[in-house]
């Protein structure tokens, strides 16, 4: 879905940059990043952490589980290191999609198309709304053979998918055309551990479409999978011996994570 560059109501990917200390964001994206901000302090160290997540599983999928195709919907401005990066790092032969709906990440994407002579990348634009169109894109299946293992990345974007959206059909048809010892990676905001009144703000709209979900929501996502250890945590948890301790409380991310085989 192409929609033009509106910089007058705040975007996901810009609010999520400038959080990140990036600077493709534009005024509305910033009152709203600081509007949550300053409902809830911990926001720049929460979304810090779910990058951190994001590379800490593709470290382990690409080294690890012998994972060497990504499929990562709502990609975000390109943030070194970007997934291809990390999984290149460890097999230059490594292939990814970057799927993301927003104007602004397109105009980014060549940032995302640095590829290894060995490997591929491509970036697609498109929603996550249409699972179907992703699926039979003609650069999804150019780039990836989903006869083999695939690692779908959900990271930090189906909060921003509502009910009436149907997420978990979404998430069950992309998750249906991926082979037997796949990934499914996830990341999402909880409402776990938010004031009621900045709970009932995001629900408002004022700052976009999306959906806060509870633990238990977040797990029938992952429902007939396997799961890896550690389950479903905070993203400053997930696998995080190595990182600098101590770590992170799951009320300072109020971001699950998890990694779950396709049996
Ligand atoms: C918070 S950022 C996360 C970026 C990256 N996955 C990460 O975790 O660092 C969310 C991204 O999802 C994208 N997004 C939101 N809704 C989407 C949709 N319906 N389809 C595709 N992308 C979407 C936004 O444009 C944004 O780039």
């Amino acid at each position: 879905m192409n929609v033009p560059v509106d910089a007058s109501v705040a975007h996901p990917a810009r609010r999520y940059d400038y959080w990140l200390g990036g600077k493709d964001n534009f005024a509305a994206d910033r009152e709203s990043g600081d509007a949550i901000a300053a409902a809830f302090p911990t926001i720049r160290l929460s979304v810090l952490e779910n990058r951190r997540f994001l590379h800490r599983v593709i470290r382990h999928l690409a080294g690890v589980e012998g994972v060497r195709q990504f499929l990562d919907i709502g990609t975000g401005i390109p943030t070194r290191p970007n997934v291809h990066e990390i999984a290149q790092g460890i097999d230059p032969a490594a292939r990814i999609v970057y799927v993301d709906n927003d104007p602004v990440v397109l105009t980014h994407a060549r940032a995302l198309l640095t590829s290894s002579p060995e490997g591929a990348t491509a970036y697609v634009d498109a929603d996550l709304r249409q699972p179907d169109r992703i699926l039979g894109d003609a650069a999804v299946r150019r780039t990836l053979d989903f006869s083999r293992p695939v690692a779908l990345m959900l990271v930090a974007v189906v909060h921003f998918i509502p009910e009436e959206d149907d997420p978990y059909g979404i998430v069950g048809r992309l998750v249906g055309a991926l082979p037997p010892g796949s990934f499914l990676v996830m990341s999402h905001a909880t409402s776990d551990y938010l004031a009621p009144e900045l709970v009932a703000d995001i629900a408002s709209g004022r700052h976009g479409q999306g959906r806060l979900r509870t633990r238990a929501e977040f797990a029938r996502f992952v429902d007939g999978l396997e799961l890896l250890a550690p389950g479903i945590v905070s993203v400053a948890e997930w696998r995080a011996d190595q990182e600098p301790q101590p770590r992170p409380t799951a009320a300072d991310t109020a971001v699950y994570g998890a990694v779950a085989r396709v049996p």
